[in-house]
């Protein structure tokens, strides 16, 4: 079994450090790069989570409202699609990201939207639990789309999870997008970190009923799952805070 640290670096060597930029911008949702020249499908990627959010907040019984700002924070914001889609609906946005490349383009294009006050960058540097200590106020929704299939394992998702728990407000709610595993060789989990450059697209990937099961363990309320794709195999769990 790899330790954390090693873990983390490989990752970072390619979310920070990858040889072709255009690619690795592409793959990191920037606006205006590779597929994302199509704005409207850029923007697609905020509006779905915020279609996701209020399906949540429906779910406890409350409504997203603009007049009641929240605190949120994204784990692995890339381009900052989701920031741009949540930004009237935010006092605080938190995002948190292996690469300062991403985290500086996230800040670039959110203050050019006359945003600038509502974001705060956090790079995690070495392991997940660094994010702990970096925040003043705790998160009233956590989010995270086409980022766990990028974490080197099982183990480094479940701390992320773990330190969510432990950061989150007593009604605090979370939207998290994994691919799932259901024996399809394409996005079974990497077995050796060696192999994560090349697999980094669908490096980790858990059962459907196993990543409810995390969500359970981590100290969450699994609420529900929905638009579970099988041309992708992407799920996305809404969950809740004790
Ligand atoms: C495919 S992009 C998704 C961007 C955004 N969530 C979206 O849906 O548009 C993946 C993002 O996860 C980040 N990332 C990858 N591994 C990470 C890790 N271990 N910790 C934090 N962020 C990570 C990448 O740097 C990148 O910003």
């Amino acid at each position: 079994m790899n330790d954390l640290f090693s873990e983390h670096s490989e990752a970072k060597n390619v979310w920070e450090g990858y040889d072709d930029e255009d690619y690795r911008r592409d793959q990191s949702h920037w606006r205006g790069y590779g597929r994302w020249k199509n704005d409207n499908a850029w923007q697609a990627i905020g509006k779905s989570t915020k279609k996701n959010i209020e399906l949540i907040y429906c779910y406890i019984g409350k409504r997203l409202n603009e007049s009641e700002k929240l605190c949120f924070l994204e784990w692995g914001p890339g381009g900052g699609a989701n920031i741009f889609g949540m930004r009237d609906y935010a006092y605080r946005y938190y995002g948190v990201d292996i690469s300062e490349k991403n985290l500086s383009e996230a800040n670039r294009m959110i203050s050019e939207e006359g945003y600038a006050e509502i974001f705060k960058p956090i790079r995690v540097l070495s392991q997940p639990s660094d994010v702990l200590g970096e925040l003043d106020v705790k998160i009233d929704v956590f989010v995270s789309t086409a980022v766990f299939q990028h974490f080197p394992s099982k183990a480094y998702g479940a701390e992320v999870l773990k330190v969510v728990s432990k950061i989150m407000a007593p009604n605090g709610v979370g939207v998290v997008q994994i691919r799932f595993d259901n024996g399809n060789p394409k996005f079974k989990p990497i077995e050796a970190l060696s192999s994560y450059k090349k697999k980094h697209i669908t490096a980790n990937s858990y059962a459907i009923e196993e990543f409810w099961d995390l969500l359970k363990l981590s100290g969450f309320i699994p609420l529900c799952i929905s638009n579970i794709r099988s041309e992708n195999n992407y799920a996305t769990y809404f969950f809740k805070n004790k």
